[in-house]
């Protein structure tokens, strides 16, 4: 078991070294969305990173002004990569664009605002360390 050691000490000295760091998206909130298809707003996001996907938030039916519970973590990230998030209306045949919220992370807490260019708000939170 001894060998285990030196193991444990590079593997630090690499993550130190890489500067690589942990991204968590929550509290993913809408308000005001359009009315775009069909009368009713069913509303989800997608979460990606880079050409990296982090997923994507449950429907919310009939809710113009949704709340996701679904948090987004991301291990292979680092300062100044860049957050996106796609508003859908989910529709039939293709699901409808809201909008698109684009953001160069930095180290630490942000909650933000995003306006959809068909109309309401993203709401945000992340946190980069
Ligand atoms: C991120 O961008 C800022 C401002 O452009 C710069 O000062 C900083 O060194 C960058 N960080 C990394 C990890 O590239």
């Amino acid at each position: 078991m001894d060998s285990s050691v030196p193991l444990v000490l590079l593997l630090l000295m690499c993550s130190s070294i890489m500067v690589e760091a942990q991204l968590k998206v929550y509290d993913l909130r809408a308000t005001d969305l359009p009315t775009v298809v069909l009368l009713t707003t069913d509303a989800y996001v997608k979460v990606s990173s880079g050409f990296t996907s982090l997923g994507k938030t449950s429907v919310r039916y009939n809710d113009a002004n949704p709340w996701w519970e679904e948090e987004f973590s991301y291990f292979n990230i680092k300062e100044n990569d860049t957050l996106t998030l796609k508003v859908y209306d989910l529709d039939l045949v293709f699901d409808d664009l809201l909008g698109v919220c684009k953001r160069k992370l930095k180290v630490g807490t942000y909650q933000h605002d995003c306006f959809l260019t068909k109309g309401g708000t993203l709401h945000y939170t992340y946190t980069l360390g």
